[in-house]
């Protein structure tokens, strides 16, 4: 390997397991602790020096460019590839083809979350000089997962997609270290019965091939944030580091307690705020709690309400709700209210494949 490898970020799919989040915005745009899930991916890929990186997008990439940009402001080189359909991560590879030349380079799929675990697969990466270095963490279910047969060395014998009978509980994860030989497996494969070119396929395709394979064991925290109870996992795993820093205005009817972040133009005035939380920029939260684990989005409004464990998007806003709105993710400009007190009814106005619990 000569220098950094590139970077790949996939962030087109259509992400209907987050719907109806995912009807707005490409699922990679969902804020967690106030940034974008897309953003952590190109941090981590930063801090690896990895700053060549190009970015797949589907049918809504012009808000990922509008978000991203050309990466100079977060110190990358980003270069668009499009994807006319999601047909699958090993897809992607062939879509990227010209950009990739024979230039090593590690693909991180922009919904998931890996706190740490790029550093570590790079570095065995650059040891052992592989096709292919892909990163493990055990699983409790094997069966919904990519899972790897791996040799006492670390070396990789087999690799299959969601089996009914798992030879290991090893699930390949968000991130993956790659040479120029995978765009031979990517080419040669086929579509799998979902239809898909599969990125395990193509690894199994260079195993078949006698080029070796390994696998790196990671036990920090990792999700794919596909899903809205494990979107909020992600929160509340970032939100645990945050650094206290009160730049907006907290009135002296208001209380603090644990780290939270106050972002410039935000007012909180008679709140109880109770951290690990950010509340982002021109935020103004009067009469209301802000409970441990929530990231408020820059220009909401809580007026008489209670908020935890959640991720509230910007611009939105809730008044004179009862009880404590918890474990929720709500949208952009979303406008929550009490009514007046009619016993058994409820007013609601829902897009589709919308969730709501009524208590
Ligand atoms: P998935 O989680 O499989 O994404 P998806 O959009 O298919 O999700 P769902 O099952 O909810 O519909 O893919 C992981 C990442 O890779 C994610 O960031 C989307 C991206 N991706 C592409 O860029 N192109 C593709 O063809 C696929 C399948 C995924």
């Amino acid at each position: 390997m000569t220098g950094a490898p590139k970077g790949l970020v996939l962030a087109g799919g259509d992400g209907t397991r987050l719907r109806p989040l995912s009807f707005a915005m490409p699922k990679q745009l969902v804020p967690v602790a106030n940034r974008p899930v897309l953003l952590h991916a190109l941090d981590d890929l930063r801090a690896a020096g990895v700053t060549d990186v190009g970015v797949v997008v589907g049918d809504r990439g012009a808000q990922i460019r509008a978000v991203v940009g050309d990466g100079a402001a977060l110190g990358l080189r980003i270069t668009y590839l499009v994807q006319d359909r999601p047909l699958g991560l090993a897809h992607c590879v062939r879509v990227a083809g010209d950009f990739l030349g024979a230039d090593d380079f590690v693909m991180y799929l922009g919904d998931n979350v890996v706190r740490g675990g790029l550093a570590p697969l790079l570095a065995d990466f650059a040891a052992g000089r592989p096709a292919a270095q892909v990163l493990l963490a055990r699983v409790a279910d094997p069966r919904a997962c990519g899972v790897a047969d791996v040799e006492r060395s670390g070396r990789i014998r087999r690799v299959v997609e969601k089996p009914a009978d798992p030879p290991s509980d090893l699930a390949l994860i968000g991130v993956y270290a790659f040479s120029a030989r995978i765009h031979e497996a990517v080419a040669a494969i086929r579509p799998s019965r979902r239809g898909e070119l599969e990125i395990t396929d193509a690894i199994q395709w260079l195993i078949d091939h006698g080029a070796p394979v390994g696998g790196s064991l990671f036990t920090g925290f990792w999700r794919d944030t596909g899903r809205v109870d494990d979107l909020l996992a992600c929160n509340r795993e970032l939100l645990a580091t945050t650094v206290h820093s009160v730049r907006g205005d907290v009135d002296g009817a208001s209380s603090v307690r644990g780290p939270v972040r106050v972002e410039p133009g935000a007012r909180v005035i008679c709140s109880q705020l109770v951290g690990p939380a950010v509340i982002g920029a021109d935020a103004v939260i009067e009469n209301s709690y802000v409970g441990p684990y929530t990231a408020i989005g820059p220009g909401c409004v809580l007026a008489g309400a209670g908020v935890e464990d959640s991720v509230v998007m910007e611009s939105t806003s809730v008044r004179g709700v009862h009880g404590v709105i918890h474990h929720s993710i709500l949208g952009r400009s979303v406008d929550i209210t009490s009514s007046p007190p009619e016993p058994m009814r409820h007013r609601l106005v829902v897009p589709d494949q919308s969730r709501l619990e009524i208590g």
